[in-house]
């Protein structure tokens, strides 16, 4: 049984000296997908050292999306490194992925589900520990009644059929009222005033998981993420693209917060020895409210090129977190923000893959 303050004060001193260890061993550039998979999936002592006292199995709903992967390959490999024993089960639809091959080949057991359907949820391996990556968010726009069964619905079923585990459960910054840079972003005090109706179900999605922790009793976190960073997509690699090819950049939205994947990832399952109940929150991004403006100036350094910009970059209201309690709790993240810069740049220059998935960051209407 994971004893949750002595866990903590053993991994607070970890994450200590960690940090330092980590960014003096970060390559220059990271120049194909088997090395960024690496890197992103490469677990921190503490992850290590949690994995070794966690108590139970892991499942991962969702695993199919832009972050699953990675959470899943750092899963295993930090339950590998701690020499103990535990299942990893991954279940999406992986409709029109083709993850699902390189899941197994590593070791993880997928499971091919559709989470709407009641019979399939509560057919699932009742793993001691979830973490839940479900969510529906881009083309909610005239499919409303999708993204709140998604973001709903599927929570019911998995609250309840998970009450007896911790969860872990991914939410949004998009929960909180937008609001302007000089507040240094929304804390986990800050009453949520969801925009539209994604940011709406997100808020319904966080109040179903609470409600099942209030009357089962199930430990739950929930992380509320403003943006993560893979060099295939991210809010570095929309500003990165659109300096290189000679687009303007549109300073409408001023400001943003960002984190390395791999310390999302991180962070996410060390938050499993945070769960409580009521649910804990804790927002998970980078320390710095980065502007857009300079963003872009760095980008157009590295590429050697000029940039232009539309907007004034003046008195808007934007999607900010304050990341002070995450890195209490978990450190600050191995790579700075100038490395994610430079590694993004060399990625977009070289012509490496992209998802083509926009993260539209500068959406401040609520409609996705
Ligand atoms: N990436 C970010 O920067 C970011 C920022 C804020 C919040 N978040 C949230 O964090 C979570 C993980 O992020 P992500 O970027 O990996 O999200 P994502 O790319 O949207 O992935 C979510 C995955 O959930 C699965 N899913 C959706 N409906 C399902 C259903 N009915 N049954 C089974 N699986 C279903 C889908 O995989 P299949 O198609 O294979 O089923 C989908 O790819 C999401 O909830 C996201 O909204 C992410």
């Amino acid at each position: 049984m994971l004893r949750l303050p002595e866990a903590c004060s053993a991994l607070d001193q970890l994450r200590q000296t960690e940090v330092q260890v980590r960014m003096a061993s970060l390559p220059q550039v990271i120049d194909s997908e088997p090395a960024l998979d690496a890197l992103l999936s490469l677990p921190s002592p503490a992850l290590i050292e949690l994995m070794r006292r966690l108590d139970g199995d892991l499942i991962v709903l969702g695993i199919g999306g832009k972050m699953g992967a990675t959470l899943g390959h750092l899963a295993l490999r930090a339950i590998r490194a701690a020499g103990v024993s535990k299942r990893v089960w991954g279940v999406s639809r992986f409709h029109g992925s083709d993850i699902r091959g390189g899941l197994e080949a590593r070791g993880i057991n997928t499971i091919g589900a559709d989470l709407l359907d009641r019979q399939a949820v509560d057919s699932l391996p009742r793993a001691r520990n979830v973490m839940y990556m479900v969510g529906r968010k881009f083309g909610t726009s005239g499919t409303e009644d999708l993204t709140w069964a998604t973001n709903v619905i599927v929570p019911t079923y998995v609250s309840d059929h998970f009450r007896d585990s911790r969860i872990v459960v991914f939410s949004t910054g998009c929960v909180y009222p937008l609001v302007s840079a000089s507040t240094g972003g929304c804390t986990e005090s800050t009453p949520p005033d969801p925009v539209g109706e994604y940011a709406q179900s997100c808020l319904g999605r966080e109040r179903v998981f609470a409600y099942g922790s209030g009357i089962h009793g199930t430990p739950v976190c929930l992380l509320r993420l403003n943006y993560a960073v893979d060099l295939r997509y991210g809010v570095l690699h929309d500003i990165a693209s659109q300096v290189y090819s000679g687009k303007p950049v549109d300073l409408s939205v001023s400001h943003f917060n960002v984190i390395w994947q791999g310390d999302a990832g991180q962070h996410a399952l060390l938050a499993l020895g945070h769960c409580a109940s009521p649910p804990t929150v804790i927002n998970v991004t980078g320390p710095e409210l980065v502007s857009v403006k300079w963003a872009a100036e760095r980008f157009a350094e590295l590429f050697g090129v000029d940039v232009t910009f539309t907007g004034d970059g003046q008195g808007q209201r934007m999607y900010l977190n304050n990341a002070a309690e995450a890195t209490a709790l978990f450190g600050y993240p191995s790579v700075p923000l100038l490395t994610l810069i430079r590694w993004q740049a060399e990625w977009i220059r070289r012509g490496l893959r992209s998802l083509g998935m926009p993260t539209h960051y500068g959406v401040v209407d609520g409609v996705y």
